[in-house]
């Protein structure tokens, strides 16, 4: 049996007393919830308080990108040991939104899913198409592709640590959200993959999270899909009663 993970991507947005308030207002929300796993990835400057008030929590921390480098002259990145020092558990890798604005491909991908495993962290890689590469009949191939090119070279232990968010580009942040069956037949064809890479057992066991304007009242259908094992949550993240209502969906 795979646990629902339901994990919060803020984005850039909330200031770090933002942040605290909007923590402060989750956490009795949701003490008590064991049979959902709950993350939030507030923006890097977020981290250190967030961590804090975290602490003896069910929520577990996490950021929205790293660099693969250890430490170094790369002004403006972020290690992963300085995410693990920060508290955090989780690390979003590929998000559309890197892959679109900031030049991200699966080399880099790839390179920071590497990075992020050396330590420690639990990977949440992201892909999807965009709706031109949809309406090509390209979707599969392209989830392939991102999925071939993130995990190359990366073992079976390792790969079982990962999360996968399956989160079509023309559902972020648009209010289309997948239906529940188009939702779940990537999501099988993304097991289906998992499975040709690393065999059956890895392919049942690893998470795969939807994203895409998931909200509490569309969250409990995709959820009770077979192959969907919980969320990457964007705009709904962003107020605590909403991203409960998407938790207890997957209850
Ligand atoms: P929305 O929930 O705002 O559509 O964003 C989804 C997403 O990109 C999560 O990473």
């Amino acid at each position: 049996m795979r646990k629902p993970i339901v994990v919060g991507n803020w984005k850039m947005n909330k200031t770090p007393e933002e942040a605290v308030q909007l923590v402060a207002e989750l956490k009795p929300l949701v003490a008590g919830i064991e049979a959902v796993e709950i993350g939030i990835c507030p923006p890097f400057v977020c981290l250190t308080e967030a961590s804090k008030l975290l602490k003896g929590t069910n929520i577990g921390l996490g950021a929205q990108n790293m660099y693969w480098e250890p430490e170094g002259a790369y002004t403006g990145e972020i290690s992963a040991e300085m995410l693990v020092t920060s508290g955090c558990r989780y690390v979003i890798l590929g998000h559309s939104e890197r892959r679109a604005y900031f030049g991200e491909t699966n080399a880099t991908v790839h390179k920071r899913l590497e990075a992020a495993l050396q330590s420690g962290l639990s990977p949440i890689v992201c892909v999807g198409e965009t709706l031109e590469q949809r309406e090509a009949g390209k979707a599969e191939e392209v989830v392939a592709d991102h999925l071939r090119g993130a995990y190359e070279g990366i073992s079976a232990t390792d790969a079982q640590k990962t999360v996968i968010a399956y989160e079509p580009v023309w559902a972020i942040g648009t209010g289309l959200t997948a239906t529940p069956d188009q939702a779940q037949e990537m999501h099988a064809f993304i097991r289906k993959i998992l499975t040709e890479l690393y065999g059956d057992s890895v392919a049942e066991g690893v998470r795969i999270q939807y994203g895409g304007s998931m909200k509490p009242g569309n969250a409990k259908e995709l959820l009770a899909q077979k192959d969907i094992d919980g969320g990457l949550i964007g705009g709904a993240a962003l107020q605590a009663e909403s991203f409960t209502g998407i938790i207890k969906g997957a209850l």
